[in-house]
């Protein structure tokens, strides 16, 4: 009976160490131990090179009634100290190599999840078709692959408590896999600059119980910000929620505001916009009601906004119920 509570009772977390952040899924801790060994390897070899230079400078130091006399050559001890460091190079090879190899090979019938990086959000796709932006849920013990793709730029999608990071590269796949071993918070950066956002392009991964993940199979597509935001009667909650998740708020600004940090932002503000003329590049003025919005939401390219002839803009692949949703906030944004 205790065995079985302790199978179920989650692991706790390992903490992290005063070099690395805690260690969260299988492929990790191969990663810590080429890690440590370089590491300690290296402090070692520091120290002890250290102090034998500084050992010989006292040593050998210049002394009156001693004159110097040329070394010649020493072959024994050429060939040790180019032999030996060779033979620890190789080490060092095969130790990182082989890690990595276990590293990129899918393990049989692994959960596929899409994962997109656009400037500057990063957005999950399930195998059910829904696409969560920001916030990535995984269920512990289950393994994973993810099929990493860029939508613009170079971007690299980076989870130290995972140990993994992969560039995610204009016009191709790149994949990595992994069982997460223990459930709590993890980070998800973007280890590659691609532009004034950078160091915003954020999400956040949550490793749940398989019953936890259950639960949260059951919201996909739906609201689930819990009673106070999803209440019916007031769509333009979700709406905001949506809108600061799949990171409008870094080209629109905080509140559709059109500002950031006191400057004007890369996007179009969208306080007051709905219901208005809009000066376009090229035709005739648009009208902004709801088809228009819904239109610049998933074809961003369809209709610009005049001034903005450099659109940045990634299409976005929402649930008719998430449109709404946001169409609802942009409507309620008034000066
Ligand atoms: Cu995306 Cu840096």
């Amino acid at each position: 009976m205790s065995t079985m509570m302790l199978a179920l009772d989650p692991p706790a977390p390992p903490p992290a160490s005063w070099q690395l952040p805690p260690a969260m899924s299988d492929t990790a801790p191969p990663v810590d131990g080429v890690y440590n060994f370089i590491f300690w390897f290296s402090v070692v070899f520091t120290v002890v090179i250290t102090f034998l230079m500084l050992y010989f400078v006292v040593k050998y130091k210049r002394k009156p009634g001693v004159r110097p006399e040329p070394t010649g050559h020493f072959n024994r001890l050429e060939i040790f100290w180019t032999v030996t460091p060779t033979i620890f190079i190789g080490v060092l090879f095969h130790v990182g190599f082989s890690s990595y190899i276990k590293n990129a090979t899918a393990a049989e019938g692994a959960t596929e999840i899409r994962v997109r990086g656009k400037k500057w959000s990063w957005e999950f796709e399930y195998p059910s078709g829904d696409r969560l932006p920001s916030e990535l849920v995984l269920e512990q013990g289950r393994p994973y692959k993810m099929i990493i793709s860029s939508e613009d730029v170079l971007h690299s999608f980076f989870i130290p408590e995972f140990r993994l990071k992969r560039d995610a590269v204009p016009g191709q796949y790149s994949f990595i896999q992994f069982t997460p071993t223990v459930t709590g918070p993890a980070q998800v950066f973007c280890a590659e600059y691609c532009g004034t956002t950078h160091s915003g392009m954020l999400a956040t991964v949550k490793v749940v119980t398989p019953a936890e993940y259950k639960e949260f199979e059951k919201t996909l597509g739906k609201c689930s910000e819990g009673p106070e935001i999803c209440d019916d009667k007031h769509p333009e909650r979700w709406g905001e929620k949506l809108f600061a998740k799949n990171a409008c708020t870094a080209c629109h600004g905080t509140g559709g505001t059109g500002m950031i940090a006191g400057s004007k932002s890369p996007a179009p503000a969208l306080v007051g916009v709905f219901n208005t003329m809009q000066p376009m590049m090229t035709g005739p003025a648009l009208m902004a009601d709801e088809n228009y919005l819904r239109e610049s939401i998933l074809r961003p390219n369809a209709h610009i906004v005049q001034g903005y002839s450099n659109v940045q803009m990634p299409a976005f692949v929402l649930k008719d119920s998430q449109l709404d949703a946001l169409i609802a906030y942009i409507k309620s944004l008034k000066q």
